[in-house]
């Protein structure tokens, strides 16, 4: 982890709400999939913490990095209205990443089923690309309300990829949970990896325990530090522990690690 001032090298609106920012990544660490970093936005003293984002992608032939991010609070606003050459403060890679948790015998199986909604987009996207890379195919689906909400401009043509919306406006209409009930051709010998709203992470971890198959999440919880000191972000975990810090634990765990409420 480091902490590093780098120039904005691009940024684009990718969906209603939605921005793809990329930037140089100045320090030699390879972000992995799963990993995020925090941004100081501004040099006022508002907003005043670091604002938590997965990496959604990097080029290691330019050394850019990319995150995807909604616009909802004040500093998400403020990081939408920058520009190309803009200074931003990063500190990253934070947190343990897919590659990581993953067991070898899920890493070895045939299907890998890369869930992503709403935010939780960015990350999935990533961890698509480097299953790819690892000369795996994987299954990418990802969730939204309605078209406006699908990023398609950041959709990589070679991976499997089914939309699903919640009004039918785009792809399957229904659920990510819904599609892979409806889909028999998802055997047991599958991972699952999900991000997203909780409730999307809920439901494929039930879907993966119903029909035998692991279920990797990471959380995307409120955070204070970002690095394990404050204990701002903990969730309630099924081992001797009880609770999980989701930025220094996490933010990628077993899915039957996690004790849902
Ligand atoms: C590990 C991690 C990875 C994340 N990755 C992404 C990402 O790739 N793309 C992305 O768009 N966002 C991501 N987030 C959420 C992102 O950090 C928040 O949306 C952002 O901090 C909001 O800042 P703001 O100042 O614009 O809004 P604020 O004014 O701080 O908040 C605006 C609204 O957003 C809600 N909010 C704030 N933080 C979170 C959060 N962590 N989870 C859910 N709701 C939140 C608040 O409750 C409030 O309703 C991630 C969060 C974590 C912890
Ligand atoms: S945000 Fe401080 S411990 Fe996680």
């Amino acid at each position: 982890m480091k902490q590093f001032i780098s120039q904005i090298s691009d940024l684009q609106s990718v969906a209603e709400g939605y921005y793809r920012l990329d930037f140089q990544w100045l320090i030699d660490t390879v972000p992995r999939a799963g990993q995020f970093l925090t941004i100081k936005i501004g040099n006022s003293t508002s907003p005043l913490l670091r604002r938590p984002f997965a990496i959604s992608s990097f080029d290691a032939s330019t050394s850019t990095a990319s995150i995807i991010f909604q616009k909802r609070g004040k500093g998400t606003e403020l990081l939408s209205v920058m520009k190309p050459g803009d200074d931003i403060d990063i500190l990253g890679p934070l947190g343990n990443s897919f590659s990581r948790i993953v067991s070898e015998e899920d890493e070895s199986k045939e299907n890998h089923i890369v869930v992503a909604g709403g935010i939780g987009t960015g990350p999935m996207l990533y961890l698509a690309d480097e299953l790819k890379n690892n000369g795996k195919n994987p299954l990418l689906i990802i969730g939204c309300r309605t078209r406006d909400l699908v990023p398609y401009s950041v959709l990589d043509n070679s991976i499997n990829t089914v939309i699903c919306t919640d009004d039918g406006s785009a792809g399957f209409k229904g659920t990510v949970v819904d599609y892979m009930r409806s889909n028999p051709g998802l055997d047991s010998n599958s991972v699952i990896y999900s991000c997203g709203p909780e409730p999307m992470l809920k439901g494929c971890q039930l879907f993966a325990d119903e029909t035998g198959k692991s279920s990797y999440v990471s959380l995307e919880q409120m955070m204070a530090c970002g690095v394990g000191a404050c204990m701002g972000c903990t969730c309630e975990t099924r081992g001797e522990k009880q609770y999980a810090r989701v930025c220094k634990d996490g933010p990628v765990f077993a899915g039957g690690e996690i004790k849902w409420t």
